[in-house]
């Protein structure tokens, strides 16, 4: 009985130990993805040109070229644009998605991990 009690905690602490690690390693990549594409979330395919996506606008830049310039950038500074453009053009089209309540901070963080993975090398 002891012991089946300690292997059980034993394994809800790796459990635990491993979502939490799963947490701060950031966004999901595929997760990301789906927001992104997703017309009713994201919807980023209206105005940018996005991997996968038929028909994309191009209001705004080609994403997975734009990241090629955030090469030397920090990942903050992504994250800001998808949180609310406007901190870096107070006359963007683009929606503040963070301010507006249309993505929460784990979405945009999801965002972000999708945007590095399509980053051109
Ligand atoms: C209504 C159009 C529109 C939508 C929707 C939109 N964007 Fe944008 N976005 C723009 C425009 C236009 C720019 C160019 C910057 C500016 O406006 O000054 C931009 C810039 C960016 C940049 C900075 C690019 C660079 O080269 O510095 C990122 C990153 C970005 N958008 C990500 C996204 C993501 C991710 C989504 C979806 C969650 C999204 N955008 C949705 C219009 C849009």
């Amino acid at each position: 009985m002891r012991t089946s009690n300690l292997a059980a905690l034993g394994l809800t602490l790796v459990v635990f130990l491993a979502l939490s690690a799963a947490a701060m390693a950031g966004g999901n990549a595929e997760n990301g993805k789906k927001i992104v594409q997703a017309r009713n979330l994201g919807n980023c395919a209206a105005c940018h040109v996005v991997p996968g996506m038929e028909f994309p606008g191009d209001v705004g830049p080609d994403l997975a070229k734009s990241m090629e310039g955030y090469a030397a950038k920090d990942r903050d500074t992504v994250w800001q644009w998808v949180w609310d453009a406007r901190k870096f053009d107070p006359d963007t089209i683009m929606p503040p998605f963070g301010p507006n309540k249309l993505l929460t901070k784990e979405q945009v963080d999801d965002v972000v991990e999708y945007l590095y993975s399509i980053k051109k090398k």
